[in-house]
């Protein structure tokens, strides 16, 4: 049966793992696996704009041996003149996998629903599941085990990056720590599905207000871009509405003393973080960024398996 991941809950916690053993063998022997050898095709297709996300997929699809088709949405006939799932039944005659960065999750979805190959998202506005795989990757790279590590997470609840980290890390059986306004919480459906995960793994999702509290004893913070792409008209409120949750060296010193931290990158330093961290000693950035590359890698392979 053809495998997607559209969001970081459609893996087990047995699969993640499985992912993630294959990205560390990756990394240790880049050009050990060519599934790809063919040259076969898979399409990576941008409605935003990207750097890491089409660097590391079109240097992985070109490690594994095949070759890499970059499309933007604006020179396609993808976005308003066809249908996802048109497009899809188009590419999946030609290539072996479509991944698609866009706006909205049911246009994943569409796609998924009218293809056999693999659809991989590479960030909607809901989730950005391979953006996790590289931050599990880098975060057990650093700490060992994911199991029982505490993560919290700073800025705005209802991003994609926080519904990631509940879902994944949860998953891994993390406990995952939200720190944000009221007003910029997770989505309730997306809590309760982190709470159904976590009761398997036995890990956890809690929610906060008070940064000083979710920053308490923690393993690893994590932050992200207040603006998300597609919230631009929104920056001014946001600026104001999620200034109390920066990451800055005091918010630092609350958590372990051994924590690192992370961000998806582009950051925008002064604001969701303070220069002195994520371009200090405890930040692990620049290993999360090259992760992208073996984990997506490990991806691909794995979801070409199954199919
Ligand atoms: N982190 C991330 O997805 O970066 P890009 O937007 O540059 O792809
Ligand atoms: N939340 C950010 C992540 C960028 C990689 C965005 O969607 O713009």
């Amino acid at each position: 049966m053809t495998r997607h991941l559209l969001r970081d809950d459609d893996l087990t916690a047995a699969e993640q793992g499985e992912i993630l053993d294959l990205a560390v063998a990756l990394k240790k022997d880049r050009w050990k696996l060519k599934p790809l050898e063919g040259p076969q095709t898979v399409a990576v297709i941008f409605d935003k704009s990207s750097t890491r996300t089409r660097v590391s997929f079109a240097v992985g699809i070109a490690d594994l041996g095949g070759s890499p088709l970059i499309i933007s949405t604006a020179n396609s006939q993808l976005g308003g003149k066809e249908t996802p799932s048109d497009t899809a039944r188009v590419l999946e005659r030609q290539v072996a996998a479509i991944v698609w960065r866009t706006y909205a999750q049911a246009g994943l979805e569409e796609m998924a629903r009218g293809t056999t190959v693999p659809v991989v998202n590479a960030l909607s506005d809901d989730f950005h599941p391979c953006q996790l795989l590289a931050d599990l990757l880098t975060i057990r790279e650093h700490k060992g085990e994911l199991r029982g590590l505490t993560l919290a997470f700073f800025g705005d609840g209802r991003s994609n990056m926080a519904h990631s980290y509940m879902l994944a890390g949860v998953t891994a059986g993390m406990h995952v720590r939200v720190s944000s306004p009221e007003s910029y919480a997770p989505r309730e459906d997306v809590v309760a599905d982190a709470d159904r995960r976590a009761a398997e793994t036995g890990g956890s999702l809690t929610l906060f207000t008070d940064p000083n509290e979710a920053a308490a004893g923690a393993d690893v913070i994590v932050t992200d871009t207040w603006v998300s792409m597609g919230k631009e008209e929104e920056k001014l409120a946001r600026l104001r509405d999620l200034s109390q949750y920066k990451v800055t060296n005091e918010l630092m010193s609350l958590a372990r003393p051994d924590a690192i931290f992370i961000h998806c990158l582009p950051a925008d330093r002064g604001y969701e973080v303070d220069a002195e961290v994520i371009d200090g000693p405890q930040s692990v950035v620049w290993d999360e960024a090259e992760n992208r590359l073996h984990a997506q890698k490990a991806l691909l392979v794995w979801l070409l398996r199954q199919s």
